[in-house]
């Protein structure tokens, strides 16, 4: 008898707790999972960053997290994940591609080891990816195509390899890609010059080899163009000259010949 009344006050007391985790099918129950995942794989966090991220409060108030959606608090979806300068260290979790409302992934200046998951191809809210100065490694993510809301890539300072995919030309709105300080080949890809709302383009400090392609003077948008320390060769293609909005230009320490447009560095 006192068995029956001490396990009905047990789930008395574990109902009153907004964050049991009852109905594993619910959407924000995802959200829920995917952030624990996501700190199941970090295995430093000197600075107990993710401290806050228990029980005792709705995920939606942990540190780092903001949600969006409906008011009711059942409908809230997680709509940014904000965790700057934190020493944090680990692989990212493939669980954050569940995050299907994440607007925002920041997650610059910790690090974060191991490769980019692919699964991020599944957040086609995703507007802002800044894994910038980590220590991330392996290939860019291949198929981005699905995140057609994205209008700034930075991943500089990793250890990312390998080339720049052709498929980064199909992010109509993207104004910032930065790529700079990896350890990325092979050529520039043309398709970029299919990035007409592109301001930023840093490319500098790479591997990267092969001529500047001449169809980058279509980016008409272009305040910054930082191409130095690579390994380019060939002529600065003319139409470069022609982007009005240029106001950084950077070509230093590669193999470029020709003259350069305005102020150059
Ligand atoms: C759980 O998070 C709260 C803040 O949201 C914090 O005060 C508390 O210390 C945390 N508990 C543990 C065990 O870290
Ligand atoms: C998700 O919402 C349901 C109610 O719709 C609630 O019972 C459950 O505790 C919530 N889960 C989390 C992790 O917030
Ligand atoms: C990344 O590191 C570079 C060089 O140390 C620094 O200039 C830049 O501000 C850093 N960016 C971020 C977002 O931490
Ligand atoms: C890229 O992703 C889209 C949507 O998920 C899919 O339809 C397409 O087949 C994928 N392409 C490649 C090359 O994986
Ligand atoms: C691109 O930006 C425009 C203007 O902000 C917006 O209307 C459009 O929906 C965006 N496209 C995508 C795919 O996000
Ligand atoms: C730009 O996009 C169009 C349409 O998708 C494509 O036909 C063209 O080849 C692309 N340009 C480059 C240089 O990749
Ligand atoms: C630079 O590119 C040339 C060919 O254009 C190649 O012969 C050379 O090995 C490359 N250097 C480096 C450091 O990658
Ligand atoms: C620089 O380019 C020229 C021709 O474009 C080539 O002959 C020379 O070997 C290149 N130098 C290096 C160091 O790659
Ligand atoms: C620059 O633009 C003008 C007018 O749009 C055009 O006539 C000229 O050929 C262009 N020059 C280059 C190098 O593309």
């Amino acid at each position: 008898m006192i068995r029956v009344l001490l396990h009905f006050l047990v789930l008395l007391v574990l109902h009153q707790v907004p964050d049991a985790k009852t109905a594993p099918v619910l959407a924000n129950e995802t959200d829920y999972q995917a952030l624990l995942s996501f700190k199941g794989h970090i295995t430093l966090d000197p600075f107990n960053a993710l401290s806050s991220w228990n029980d005792s409060v709705h995920f939606c108030k942990w540190n780092g997290v903001t949600c969006g959606g409906k008011s009711n608090i059942e409908h809230l979806r997680v709509t940014a994940v904000e965790l700057r300068s934190l020493k944090l260290v680990g692989p990212l979790s493939p669980q954050i591609g569940s995050l299907t409302f994440l607007q925002a992934m920041i997650l610059s200046d910790n690090g974060f080891t191991g490769a980019i998951p692919q699964e991020i191809a599944k957040l086609s809210r995703l507007q802002i990816l800044d894994l910038s100065n980590n220590s991330l490694g392996g290939q860019l993510p291949r198929n981005l195509t699905n995140c057609a809301k994205l209008w700034t890539i930075s991943l500089r300072g990793n250890n990312l390899e390998g080339r720049i995919p052709d498929s980064l030309g199909t992010f109509w709105n993207l104004t910032r890609l930065g790529l700079s300080d990896n350890r990325l080949t092979g050529r520039i890809p043309p398709s970029l010059s299919n990035l007409s709302a592109l301001t930023h383009l840093f490319l500098s400090g790479n591997h990267l080899e092969g001529s500047v392609p001449p169809e980058l003077g279509q980016l008409f948008n272009l305040a910054y163009l930082q191409l130095s320390s690579n390994n380019l060769s060939g002529p600065m293609p003319t139409p470069l000259y022609n982007i009005s909005s240029i106001v950084m230009f950077s070509v230093v320490v590669n193999n470029l010949s020709g003259y350069l447009p305005l102020t150059c560095s």
